[in-house]
C-alpha cells in the first residue's frame, strides 16, 4: 500500500480583532489572554507539539507582536530573574522559546478564517497539515484532540474535521455537519455528506459542530482561491472545504475531552476556574473562595 504524507506541519490563524474581548483586545491579542498564568496559545502550540507537529505558522496582524515576543527568548527578563535567585522561573521562560518551530506570516486584510488559511498557501506546500483555532482549548487526559484527528487523517487519508455533539439551541454559532447516516456512539469516525456554516436552528443538519480541529489536504488551497466571499461577506474555510467534497469523500472524527470556548467570555472563565481547580497551588484556595461566594 503507498505509504501518504506525515502530519507535519500546523497553521493557527490569530488574526482576529478580538472584539469579544474588547476593551482589552485593544492592545493585545486576545491569543495573549491568560489562563490563570499562561497565554491561551501556549496550550494551542503544546497541543500541536504534542500531537507531532514540527512546524507552526502563526497568521497574524499588526496588533500581534507580543505573541513573538512570547515565543522567543527574553535575555534581560531571564538575567534579572538569574540574579535575584528565581532561577526555576528563568528556566521556565526560557524554555518557551524552544517549545517548537514557530513562523509567523501576516494577513494584511481581515477577510475570514479561509483567507487567513491562504496565506499559509506557501509554507504549507503540497502537504496534509492541521488547522488549530486558537479559541477552542481542549483538555484531553488521553490523546490531545489534534493526535486524534491524524489517527483518523491515517486511517481516511482525506479531510478530517475535528467534531463534537453541540446543545441544539448552539449550532448556529459554528459550521455543522450532515453524516452520511445515524452516528452511532461507538462510531470515532463518520462520513460526512455536506457541511454548513452558522446554519439556523431549524435548518442544521446535525447537532455536530467543527470545533477548531482540521486536516486539510493541500487541495484545499485551489479551492481557497476559487472560494466567492460568503457569511459576513468573508472567505469561509467551510465553503472551499465544501467544494473539496465534489471531488472526495470527507469524515469528520469525533474527537474526545473537554473543550472551551475562550472566544466567549463564560466559556473563558469557565476555563480559569477549572484551570485553577487542577492546580496543586491554587486549587484548595479556590474552592474555599467559590463554596462562599455561592
Ligand atoms: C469558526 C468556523 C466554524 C467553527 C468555529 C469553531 O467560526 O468558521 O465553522 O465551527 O470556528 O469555533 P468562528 O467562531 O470563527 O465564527
Amino acid at each position: 500500500m503507498p505509504s501518504i504524507p506525515r502530519v507535519k506541519k500546523a497553521v493557527i490563524p490569530a488574526a482576529g480583532l478580538g472584539t469579544r474581548f474588547l476593551p482589552a483586545t485593544k492592545s493585545m491579542p486576545k491569543e495573549m489572554l491568560p489562563i490563570v498564568d499562561t497565554p491561551t496559545i501556549h496550550f494551542i502550540v503544546e497541543e500541536a507539539i504534542k500531537s507531532g507537529i514540527e512546524d507552526i505558522l502563526i497568521i497574524t496582524n499588526s496588533n500581534k507582536h507580543s505573541m513573538e515576543n512570547y515565543f522567543d527568548i527574553n535575555f534581560e527578563l531571564e538575567q534579572r530573574l538569574k540574579e535575584s535567585g528565581k532561577k526555576e522561573l528563568a528556566d521556565e521562560v526560557h524554555q518557551i522559546a524552544s517549545l517548537a518551530n514557530v513562523f509567523y506570516v501576516r494577513q494584511k486584510e481581515p477577510k475570514g478564517l479561509g483567507h487567513a488559511i491562504l496565506c499559509a498557501k506557501s509554507f504549507i506546500g503540497d502537504e496534509p497539515f492541521a488547522v488549530l483555532l486558537g479559541d477552542d482549548l481542549v483538555v484531553s487526559e488521553t490523546k490531545p484532540a489534534l493526535r486524534q484527528l491524524i489517527s483518523a487523517y491515517e486511517d481516511k487519508k482525506t479531510t478530517i474535521l475535528g467534531v463534537q455533539k453541540v446543545k441544539h439551541e448552539e449550532v448556529y454559532k459554528y459550521g455543522i455537519v450532515d453524516p452520511s447516516k445515524e452516528v452511532l456512539p461507538t462510531d470515532a469516525n463518520f462520513k460526512i455528506v455536506d457541511f454548513v456554516e452558522k446554519p439556523k436552528v431549524e435548518d442544521a443538519p446535525s447537532d455536530y459542530a467543527v470545533l477548531g480541529r482540521y486536516i486539510l489536504t493541500p487541495d484545499i488551497f485551489e479551492k481557497l482561491e476559487r472560494t466567492k466571499p460568503g457569511i459576513n461577506g468573508e472567505i469561509q474555510l467551510t465553503d472551499a472545504i465544501r467544494m473539496q467534497m465534489k471531488e472526495r469523500s470527507l469524515y469528520a472524527c469525533k474527537f474526545t475531552g473537554e473543550r472551551y470556548d475562550i472566544g466567549d467570555k463564560f466559556g473563558y472563565i469557565k476555563a480559569t476556574i477549572d484551570f485553577a481547580l487542577k492546580r496543586a497551588d491554587l486549587s484548595y484556595k479556590v474552592r474555599d473562595y467559590l463554596k462562599h461566594v455561592i
